[in-house]
């Protein structure tokens, strides 16, 4: 079937309602969190109307429902990444958790005084500030790879970085909140297998995973970290996907219900992975609507959402370039569903508020990225980022937009 945006934008019932405003909502603040779709909307009412009740706490027959349900989830999480095994998928809050799972656990384990951490400097907070909270305490390193002025990673450096026996850790992003670049993933793994293969790689694919074709048994990552509301899935739910013999190296993080195997007073032993990894009752609901947020993805297929948001990424580039005084941020070699700018008339948080005047809707600020904003010294950028059900009228809005920007602050 042909991609049709039009019936693509009627499944998501925050655009249809916005489409009604004095002007249509442009939301082009995708890059931050998704709009749902009717459908996982649907499945987590549906859940909590019909079917509510624990998962994995008792026999009868709604609960052992849900738990079905639950679980399926976590194989079509396993299959959308190509994991071998439903076990490597570890339920967490959101990227951050898993990130900071992976530092408070195999971290806490085995780093040792002097060891080292490889990021990037396209790192969002939650890849930077998680590995300096376990450094801190292990008495660690944190190196990081710098970038060029067109948003690239300098990978010549990597070699250079890395200190065999020493670097445990090497963790960046797959694509950048802030820039947009897109990294190799996949030849930053290699090149780190290269030189160590005991190293364990963590890629952050929280700004990928609904917009690339992720195989981690092709990348050859030891961790993948990823959300569900970026992904058209609801909040607070998201995956740190684990090579099994990696996950079930690590100790567990918080203590609790299911995480057990056998409990005393005096001595607890655990459960296997990824239940080790999930003490207390999950969030039910948003695992139920994660797997359908994965159907639907399916449903249009991830390679269309991508040729779509590809062509707005070229029309949005070429019509922001005709706004005068309009700077973007680097011009990396692939990028992904996102445009950072600034603008010789405005600050950014001025500009958006003007956008939001005329139904624009647009991230500004530093992203959660503060050291991206001092490699590119700009103290802010605004940020224009696309979806599935992203249209090119939005984009030639968010022009007009600027536009008006120029002549009130110009
Ligand atoms: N990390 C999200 C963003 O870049 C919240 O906006």
């Amino acid at each position: 079937m042909p991609y049709s945006v039009e019936s693509i934008r009627k499944q998501f019932p925050v655009l249809a309602l916005h489409d009604k405003d004095p002007k249509p909502l442009a939301f082009l603040d995708s890059t931050a969190t998704t709009q749902k779709p009717a459908s996982v909307i649907d499945a987590m009412d549906l859940f909590y109307r019909e079917h509510y009740s624990s998962v994995k706490r008792g026999v009868y027959r709604l609960s052992e429902h849900t738990t079905q349900e639950f679980e399926a989830s976590r194989k079509k999480l396993a299959k959308f990444i190509n994991a071998k095994s439903e076990n490597e998928i570890v339920f967490t809050r959101g990227t951050t958790e898993s990130i900071n799972l992976v530092a408070w656990t195999y971290g806490r384990k085995f780093l040792k005084p002097g060891d080292e951490i490889l990021i990037s400097a396209l790192e969002h907070h939650a890849n930077i500030v998680s590995w300096q909270l376990i450094a801190e305490e292990r008495g660690a390193k944190i190196k990081v790879i710098p970038v060029a002025d067109d948003g690239d990673l300098i990978l010549s450096e990597i070699p250079k970085l890395i200190t065999k026996g020493k670097t445990k850790i090497f963790a960046f992003t797959h694509i950048s909140n802030t820039v947009g670049t897109e990294n190799p993933i996949k030849e930053m793994a290699r090149i780190c297998r290269g030189i160590d293969p005991e190293i364990k790689i963590l890629i952050d694919a929280a700004q990928s995973a609904s917009h690339k074709k992720i195989d981690v048994q092709s990348i050859d990552c030891d961790f993948l970290a990823f959300s569900g509301h970026k992904m058209y899935g609801p909040t607070g739910i998201g995956v740190l996907y684990g090579k099994y013999d990696v996950l079930d190296s690590m100790p567990p993080w918080q203590g609790g219900g299911e995480m057990i195997d056998q409990v005393t007073f005096e001595r607890t032993t655990f459960a296997k992975p990824p239940e080790r990894f999930e003490a207390g009752t999950p969030a039910i609901a948003e695992v139920i609507g994660f797997g359908k947020a994965i159907d639907w993805i399916n449903q249009v297929g991830i390679e269309n959402i991508a040729a779509h948001e590809a062509e707005i990424i070229a029309y949005a580039t070429e019509q922001l370039s005709q706004v005068q005084g309009l700077h973007i941020l680097g011009n990396p070699k692939s990028r992904g569903a996102l445009l950072s700018f600034t603008m010789d008339s405005a600050h950014p948080h001025d500009a958006a508020m003007l956008l939001d005047e005329d139904f624009i809707a647009v991230r500004s600020g530093h992203h959660c990225a503060q050291p991206v904003m001092d490699r590119f010294h700009v103290p802010a950028t605004i940020r224009a980022s696309f979806a599935a059900y992203t249209e090119k009228w939005e984009i030639d809005r968010l022009v007009e937009g600027l536009k008006r920007v120029n002549r009130i602050f110009g």
